[in-house]
This record gives C-alpha cells, structure tokens and sequence, in this order.
C-alpha cells in the first residue's frame, strides 16, 4: 500500500497489449507474412492442411463466446474508487473503512436480469448493483439490485422463480420483458413476491441511467469489529446525480431507438470527465433492535424503514475509468457473495446462504474452470498463497515441493492466520433442523402497502397503469385475476385501477398471513458514534 493505506496496485497493469504499429504474429510469436491469403495449391486450387496461420486464426475464432450469465446476462462496468468518509473501527475492521480519507479500487458492474446479452437496456427490469472492492485483505464483492428487496425468501424458489421470468421454453419468447403468462402465473402463485412487484411496476424499474440508480445489498449482513462485537447491517448506494427514472412512454420507444442507452450514458459520462458519484449508507441496528421489528430483517422480502434506522453516510464511489477491454473485464468479472472480507459476516437470511454456494459454482461452468479467479479483472492486489494447484487454465507457477498441510518438509509454506485472518462470527444457533420459514415471513402485504402509499399520486398512477399494462398482455384470465386478488391485499385504489383497465371485478382478496403495525423505533447506541 502506498502512504495512507491506499494500495496503487492495478491488476490489469500485468495483461494490457498494445499492438499498435508491432508485427502481427500467430500464437505461438511467429511473425505471420500474409494474413489475407490461406496456403493453397495453384491459386485455384484448394487449401492446404498444413495452413496452421489459417487453422490457428479460425480456431480461435469458433471458441471466442463463453456461455452468457444465467441472469444478469446483459451489462455495463466501469472502475473506480471507494472513499472512506471516516473510520469505522468501533463497527467493523473491513479494511475499506479502516480510515478517513482511504481509497479502496473497485470495479463495478450495472446490468439487467431478464434480458439476454444482446438485449435492450431499458426495458422494464430490476437492475443489477454490483460493486467489487479490491482491499488489501482480499476481494469483497457487495451484489446488489436497485430495488432494496426480492421476489422470493428462500433459495430454494431462485431456479422457479428464474425459469418463470425468462423466454418461454417452447419459443424463446419474450426476450427481455416481464410482460408474458409464465412471469404473472409464478408472481400470483408466490404471494411473498407482492411486495417487489410493486417496486418493479413502479418507476424503479425503468431508469433514466444507471447513473440515478440506487443500489441495495437487499439481505441484513452482518458488521464485526476487532473485538468480534457485531451489528447487523443493510447496505445503500445513493446516487449523487439523483434518482430519475424514465416514463414508460420514453423507456418503450428507447427500446426500440438506442438498445445500448443505459450502456452509451454511462461510457460517455465517465469519457467526458463527468464521473458518476454514488454515497454508501450503512443502517446499522442490534440483534435486540431486530427482535422488536413487526418484520423479520432475515426475510429478504422486507426492507428495515429508515424511519426505523437511519442512514449512516460512511463513504462514496467515484466511477472514473471505463474498462479497456469490454470482454476481458465487463464479461469475466466474477461476482460472488461469498467474497467477503475480515469484518464483514453473513445473516441467516435462506436467500443469501444460497447465493453463497449459486455464485462460484456458475462461474466454474461460465468461465472454464476452477481457476478464474486468475482472470486479471478477478484477481486480488492481496497475495493469493495456498496449497490449491492445477486445474484448467492454470496461470500460477506455484514453486516448491509441498502443496499440503500439515507437513514437515515445506520450509517456505503459507500458515493460516489465526485471529489476523477471517474469523466467522460465533452466533449461537441451537434449533431444529427443519424446513419451513419462520412466522413473521408470512406478512407479504404491509410493506407492499407502506411502499405504495409512499409514493405521491403521479407515481401511483404509474404503478397501476404498468400492472395494468403488463396484465393485458396476459392470456390466461385466472392468472390476471390471482393478481389482482393479491393486489386487493395492498391498498383498494390500486386494485380498483387495475381491475378497471383489465374489465373485470375485483376478485375476493387472498387470505391474510399476519400483518402487524409496526413498533416503535429506540435508536441503536452505534449510531452515536456517527455526528453527520
Ligand atoms: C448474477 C444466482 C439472488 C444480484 C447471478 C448469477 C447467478 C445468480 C447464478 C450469475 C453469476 C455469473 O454468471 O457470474 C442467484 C441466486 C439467487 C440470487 C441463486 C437467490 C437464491 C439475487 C439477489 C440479488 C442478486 C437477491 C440482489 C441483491 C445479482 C447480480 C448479478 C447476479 C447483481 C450480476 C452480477 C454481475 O454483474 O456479474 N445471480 N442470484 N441476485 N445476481 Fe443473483
């Protein structure tokens, strides 16, 4: 690290070629004489075998697609910097919050979730927030979304869920669009996905640029400092430019005119110097806090009020540098939420202790292998040091005899860091091992009510004219009707406006899981470490 804690180090510095104006050679460093003309015999005559120029340059060319991302296929990234505003040192011992002033690089990637890589940027989706922190302890991926919760609650329902929003099977069709039967069916079926569907009809899931999105890390993770005291804590991106989305009317016809609108913004602010700025909030609350919530903060369906527990400002994100090379960096950036860091833990919450095994595993398959965390855009500026060897595509030349643990004859052998190194969080847990969520997971309708009547009437209007709208492209009435029963659950004007435009009679609401008010807020005694 240079002075100030803040490291210098740029991985890619190892793998940018620049070719301009050198010979061009084939693979191997043979300087290539022609490479306009395959070897032939007579020039009428055909090809010969023994054209490796040729053979080599077409090869290459049939293996150059990697499979796409099974969600979040299509993206945009860029690198930048996190700044920490103040130490952190009493909540966490994450090294990005180890002092005022220090630099953490990062790179980070904006992305749909339906749509496939070739896809339009504006249709109406959640959007991905996905920020990867080089710290010298190692990478800490934080991947997010736009909207600060999730359709679903347990890991179990992410392939159904997944299955449901893509292209129909049989035809491959839609594209990119949440506006087809098997989408509805699911969501109707699936009652604690009421609340994020609000969210996605609203104006949220049609951004203006990624540029004025916000970012959430959705689940409760956990803060632990160096004594080993934790908090519980959710994660907030704010975007210094605003948050704007577009009307539906301007996102439908970008669709149409520029498929590349959210991805053209912002390489062209960043190009012009007009770096985008994003503020991280920390809402920081107590296991006691959590117990006395009407929500369970392991559901990741809710999301803790900031009436509850106040935003935290505790740094900022600069976006500064667009990536060099969009398949090498944007394409194989590998982000997964079982990066994290000494200092930073995971909750219970059964969305993310799925994520934790779903991240890596794709990635194996998507990027080759067990051993693309070599891929420059993946690796760590921390050493990398253990006794891991081989596999595909193995870049390291890890020197020595021994690759094993215990052993007597390894001399110069990494050793395990004991308390210097990651520690889990100790939580007791002594339950029964069952299947099942937890009472307070069956409230799906009050946040989806506080969501609504948050919003002013402009934006109601637009949430009921996007149900409306998505409805009517429905085919199977019974599907139109299940939501609007869940609808009749949220708030009576809602449903009312989207019966109405559907033509049909408000169904009998679906029956009601608890649905408590909700308690009053004591502020946690952390929060007093912070005077902003
Ligand atoms: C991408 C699984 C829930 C945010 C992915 C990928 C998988 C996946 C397999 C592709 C990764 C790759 O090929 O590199 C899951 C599972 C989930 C889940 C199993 C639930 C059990 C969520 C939630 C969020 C989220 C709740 C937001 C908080 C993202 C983002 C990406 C992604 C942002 C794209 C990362 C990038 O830009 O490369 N997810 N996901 N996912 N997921 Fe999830």
């Amino acid at each position: 690290p240079a002075p100030g804690g803040n490291p210098t180090t740029d991985p890619l510095d190892r793998v940018r070629v620049d070719a301009a104006g050198q010979r061009l050679t084939t693979n191997q460093g043979v300087p290539v004489a022609d490479n306009q003309h395959s070897l032939k015999i007579g020039l009428r005559g055909p090809t010969a075998m023994e054209d490796f120029i040729l053979r080599e340059k077409l090869t290459h060319f049939d293996h150059e697609r990697i499979p796409e991302r099974v969600v979040h296929a299509r993206g945009s990234a860029a690198h930048g910097y996190f700044e920490c505003y103040r130490e952190l040192g009493a909540l966490t011992r994450a090294a990005p919050f180890a002092q005022a002033g220090k630099r953490t690089p990062l790179f980070t990637r904006f992305s749909t979730v339906a749509g496939e890589r070739g896809s339009a940027d504006t249709v109406r989706d959640v959007r991905g927030f996905a920020v990867k922190f080089y710290t010298e302890e190692g990478n800490w991926d934080l991947v997010g979304n736009n909207i600060p919760v999730f359709f679903i609650q347990d890991a179990m329902k992410f392939p159904d869920l997944v299955h449901a929003v893509k292209t129909e099977p049989h035809h491959g069709m839609p594209q990119a669009s949440s506006a087809h039967d098997t989408f509805w069916d699911f969501v109707s079926l699936m009652p604690e996905s009421t609340h994020m569907l609000l969210w996605q009809m609203s104006d949220r899931a049609i951004p203006r640029s990624y540029r004025t999105m916000q970012g959430f890390g959705v689940h409760t993770f956990r803060l632990v400092n160096a004594a080993g005291e934790s908090q519980f804590c959710k994660f907030h991106w704010t975007p210094m430019q605003g948050t704007h989305s577009l009307v539906w009317d301007e996102a439908a016809k970008l669709t149409g005119a520029d498929a590349d609108f959210h991805r053209r913004d912002l390489w062209e602010a960043i190009e012009a110097g007009q770096f985008p700025e994003w503020e991280l909030g920390l809402q920081v609350f107590s296991e006691e806090q959590a117990a006395s919530f009407a929500f369970d903060v392991l559901d990741p369906t809710k999301l803790v009020p900031e009436e509850l527990v106040p935003l935290l400002p505790v740094g900022k994100m600069v976006l500064n540098r667009n990536p060099d090379n969009f398949f090498a960096e944007t394409e194989q950036v590998a982000f997964c939420t079982a990066h994290i860091v000494p200092g930073i833990d995971f909750s219970n919450d059964p969305l993310l202790q799925g994520r934790i095994h779903s991240y890596l595993d794709t990635q194996i398959s998507r990027l080759g292998g067990a051993n693309f965390h070599e891929i420059p855009i993946n690796s760590p500026i921390a050493p990398v040091q253990n006794n891991q060897r081989d596999g595909m595509h193995r870049q390291a030349l890890n020197r020595g005899r021994v690759n094993y643990e215990p052993n007597s004859l390894g001399g110069g052998c990494p050793f395990q860091a004991g308390a210097a190194g990651f520690t889990s969080f100790p939580e007791r847990v002594a339950e029964d091992k069952v299947r099942g969520s937890a009472e307070l997971f069956a409230d799906h309708y009050s946040q989806a009510r506080l969501f609504y009547e948050s919003q002013s009437a402009v934006e109601q209007n637009h949430i009921a004219a996007a149900f409306r709208f998505e409805l009517t492209r429905v085919q199977t009435p019974a599907v139109r009707a299940r939501v609007v029963a869940a609808l009749a659950n949220v708030h009576p004007v809602l449903a009312g406006a989207v019966a109405a435009g559907l033509g049909i009679e408000i169904p009998p609401p679906l029956p009601l899981a608890t649905d408590r008010p909700m308690p009053e807020y004591a502020p946690s005694p952390a929060l007093s470490l912070f005077s902003r």
